[in-house]
């Protein structure tokens, strides 16, 4: 199994999680963030209509834990459902998952 964890624009989670849920994963796990890439501030983000300049910007991360057989469909996915082209869109990266567990069930999936 993998993680892939990205960090997205907020008014993009909408049509990011409408195209993860139309592909079949099995949950999804969002939080509000704060951070920085790689202009640091120094250019302003148009946020909810108002230009800043601070240099924590309030981004949305996704996690989700998907099959090995499903990364790459969903990294496709939310690269397609969070692209505007403009900085600030976002990163994604991956990790293995060892172990999954439902609580309710107790099942486990082993890597
Ligand atoms: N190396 C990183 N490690 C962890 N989080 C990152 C990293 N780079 C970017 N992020 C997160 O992603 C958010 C958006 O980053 P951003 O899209 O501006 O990246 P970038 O590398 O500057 O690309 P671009 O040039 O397209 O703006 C940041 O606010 C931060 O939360
Ligand atoms: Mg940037």
């Amino acid at each position: 199994m993998k993680k892939i964890e990205a960090v997205i624009r907020g008014n993009k989670l909408d049509q990011v999680e409408k195209a993860l849920g139309n592909i079949g994963i099995s949950g999804i796990t969002v939080s509000q963030v704060l951070g920085w890439g790689r202009q640091k501030g120094n250019i302003t983000e148009v946020y909810r209509g108002t230009e800043i300049s601070v240099r924590l910007l309030p981004k949305v991360k996704l996690e989700v834990i998907v099959d090995d057989e499903d990364s790459e469909k969903v990294q496709e996915a939310i690269r397609q459902n969070a692209h505007t082209g403009a900085h600030g869109d976002g990163v994604l990266w991956v990790t293995p998952v060892e172990d999954f567990m439902r609580i309710r069930t107790g099942e486990i999936f082993l890597d």
